[in-house]
C-alpha cells in the first residue's frame, strides 16, 4: 500500500492512477498530516509526496511531516516534494520567482535503482536520456548528505537525486505526465520494485475497499442520490447500493427531454435487475410547462437547472431521514469545479447536471468516485455488472434534448427527434468499420440527433411535404475541449438519412454536420 501526500498539485491526481495502473494500491491524503497519521499506517510499502504550486520556502506552503523520513519505507518526491526532501534532510533549495516549464532532456546520471536501464535515447557520449515534462522555480543545488546525483539538465544540475540506502529518490520532473514517456516505468518501478508492492491489485479490489469506505462513512445513515441515467451516477449508484442496500434511495427526475425508452431502461436496470429503491418522478408536464415561449439557449439551460434542483429538494424533503446526499462526482469534475473557482474558464455554456445539487439540502456529501477517471469509472461499473452498453454509452448533457431542440422546446419537436436520434444511434452501432473492425458508436466520441424548428420542402409519392429538419452530429475527440466531426461512411449516412425520413413523419430533410470544435461547440445550444 502506497500513501500519497497531496502539496496541491494539480497533477496529484494522476500518480494516483498511475500507482493504480501499476496494480498497486494507494491512497491520498492532504500533505500536512501529523507524524501520529503516518505512525499509524498498517501495511504501508511507501510514501510519494506530490509536487505544489507553492514554494516550499514561503511559510504558508504545507511542510511534509518529518515522520514521512522516518517512517522505514522509501519515499519518492515529485518536484516540490523533492524540494522539501532536500530541504529537511540538510540540502540546500535556492527560492526563484522564474519558472521554468515544459519539455526537458534530463541526463540520467550514476546506476541507481529507480533509473537504471530506462532511457528514452543514448547520447553519442553513451549517456542515458530521459524525454521528460519539468514544472519547476527553485530548486535543489546542495544534496543532503548520503544523497547522490540521479539526473540533471542544463538548467537544473540537480534534477534527481537518491540516497538509496535509505530508500530516498527525488525527481525535479513529472513522471506522472504522459509527456514524460518513461514516467509510467518509473513509477512502477518505484512502488513495485522499490516498494516492493506486488501489483496484483485491480478492479475488483478497488469495489470492497470501496464498499468498505462507504460503509464506515455512513454508518446507519440513509442516503439519497440523484439518478441521471449516465454513466457517473449510474456507477455511483450501483456501489453505494452494493455497500448498504436499502440504505439508499435514488431520486430519478425524468425532465421529459429524456432519449428514446431512457426512464424505462433505466427503472429497468435500478430497479429491476438491481432491486434498488429509485422513485421515479415524471416531471415532463412540469418543465415542458416551463419552457413555453423560451427560445435562449442560456435561459432555457438556466430553466432545466433551477427546475430539477427544486424538483429533486421536494423529493428530498420527504426522505427527511436522509443524512448523506451521493454524487457521482469523477475527478475531472473536481479539476473542472477548481478551475470554475479561480474564474479563468470562460463561461461558454451554463452546465447543468446532477451534481449541482444546492447546500440548502443540509446533508453531507457523498462522492466515492471523487478520485476515479472516467475510464476507471467504466471499469468500476462492468466489475459491479452493470451493463457495457449503459457503461460505455456517449454522454448526454443535463439539460438532454432540451438543447438539442433549437430554440422553442415542444413535446412535439422532442418526440420527432427522439425518433430520429434513436435510428442514428441504432445505425452506428450496426455498423461496423472493416478496417479496425468496431461499430461506429465506438469509433465516435459522441453523436446525436439535433431538431432544426425550420420547415423545408420535399416531395414523397406524389405529393409535396413541408416538413421539419434534422441534422446529425458525431465528433470524434479525447477530452471533448476540442472535437473533429468524424467522417463517418457515406453508405451510413445515407442509410440514416433514408430511414429517417422514411419512419419519422414531419421529417423530410437531413443534413450532416461539419463543423469542428472550436470554433462550433459540440452541441448546437
Ligand atoms: P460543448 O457543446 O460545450 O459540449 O462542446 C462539451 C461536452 O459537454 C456536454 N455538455 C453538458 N454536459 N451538462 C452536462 O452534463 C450540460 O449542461 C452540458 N452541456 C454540454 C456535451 O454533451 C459534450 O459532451
Amino acid at each position: 500500500r502506497i500513501l500519497i501526500l497531496d502539496y496541491g498539485s494539480q497533477v496529484t491526481q494522476l500518480i494516483a492512477r498511475r500507482v493504480r495502473e501499476a496494480g498497486v494500491y494507494c491512497e491520498i491524503h492532504p500533505g500536512d498530516v501529523d507524524d501520529a497519521f503516518i505512525d499509524d499506517q498498517p501495511g504501508l510499502q511507501g510514501i510519494i509526496l506530490s509536487g505544489s504550486h507553492a514554494s516550499a520556502y514561503s511559510d504558508d506552503s504545507m511542510k511534509v511531516p518529518a515522520g514521512v523520513f522516518k517512517a522505514g519505507v522509501p519515499v519518492l518526491g515529485i518536484c516540490y516534494g523533492m524540494q522539501s526532501m532536500a530541504m529537511q534532510l540538510g540540502g540546500k533549495v535556492q527560492w526563484s520567482d522564474h519558472r521554468e516549464f515544459g519539455y526537458a532532456e534530463v541526463r540520467a546520471r550514476g546506476h541507481t535503482r529507480l533509473l537504471e536501464g530506462i532511457e528514452d535515447f543514448i547520447t553519442t557520449e553513451g549517456h542515458g536520456m530521459l524525454k521528460v515534462w519539468m514544472s519547476h522555480g527553485d530548486k535543489v543545488t546542495k544534496l543532503p548528505p548520503g544523497f547522490k546525483l540521479m539526473a540533471s539538465t542544463d538548467s537544473c544540475p540537480i534534477a534527481g537525486m537518491a540516497d538509496e540506502e535509505r530508500g530516498f529518490y527525488a525527481v525535479q520532473f513529472h513522471p506522472e505526465v504522459t509527456h514524460t514517456i518513461q514516467g509510467e516505468a518509473m513509477l512502477t518501478r518505484f512502488v513495485r520494485n522499490i516498494c516492493g508492492c506486488t501489483g496484483d491489485w485491480n478492479m475488483p479490489d478497488y469495489v470492497s475497499e470501496a464498499i468498505e469506505r462507504i460503509r464506515t462513512q455512513v454508518g446507519r445513515d440513509q442516503v439519497i442520490l440523484g439518478l441521471s441515467g449516465g454513466v457517473d451516477s449510474s456507477v455511483a449508484a450501483a456501489l453505494i447500493h452494493k455497500a448498504i442496500g436499502d440504505q439508499l434511495t435514488c431520486v430519478f427526475v425524468d425532465h421529459g427531454l429524456l432519449r428514446l425508452n431512457e426512464a424505462q431502461q433505466v427503472m429497468t436496470t435500478f430497479a429491476d435487475h438491481f432491486g434498488m429503491k429509485v422513485i421515479h418522478v415524471d416531471a415532463s408536464a412540469q418543465f415542458m410547462g416551463k419552457l413555453v415561449g423560451v427560445a435562449d439557449p442560456e435561459a432555457k439551460r438556466k430553466i432545466i437547472g433551477k427546475e430539477f434542483v427544486e424538483v429533486f429538494q421536494v423529493e428530498a424533503g420527504k426522505l427527511s431521514h436522509a443524512r448523506w446526499l451521493a454524487q457521482g462526482t469523477i475527478y475531472p469534475d473536481v479539476i473542472e469545479s477548481a478551475g470554475a473557482k479561480t474564474g479563468k474558464a470562460a463561461a461558454i455554456k451554463s452546465h447543468h447536471n446532477v451534481g449541482g445539487l444546492p447546500d440548502t439540502l443540509n446533508l453531507k456529501l457523498l462522492e466515492p468516485l471523487r478520485e476515479l477517471f472516467k475510464d476507471e469509472v467504466r471499469k468500476l461499473g462492468v466489475a459491479l455488472g452493470l451493463p457495457p452498453a449503459m457503461v460505455y454509452r456517449h454522454p448526454f448533457p443535463g439539460p438532454g434534448l432540451g438543447v438539442r431542440i433549437l430554440g422553442e422546446v415542444k413535446h412535439e419537436y422532442a418526440e420527432l427527434l427522439r425518433r430520429a436520434d434513436a435510428i442514428f444511434i441504432e445505425e452506428l452501432r450496426k455498423t461496423v468499420d472493416p478496417v479496425s473492425g468496431k461499430n461506429w458508436y465506438d469509433l465516435t466520441s459522441q453523436a446525436f440527433a439535433v431538431f432544426l424548428p425550420v420547415k423545408s420542402v420535399g416531395v414523397m409519392g406524389d405529393g409535396r411535404t413541408y416538413d421539419y429538419v434534422v441534422a446529425l452530429r458525431a465528433v470524434q475527440t479525447s477530452d471533448f475541449m476540442t472535437a473533429d466531426w468524424a467522417e463517418l461512411p457515406y453508405s451510413l449516412l445515407k442509410k440514416v438519412s433514408g430511414r429517417i425520413i422514411n419512419e419519422v413523419r414531419g421529417i423530410n430533410r437531413v443534413t450532416y454536420d461539419v463543423s469542428s470544435k472550436p470554433p462550433a461547440t459540440i452541441e448546437w445550444e
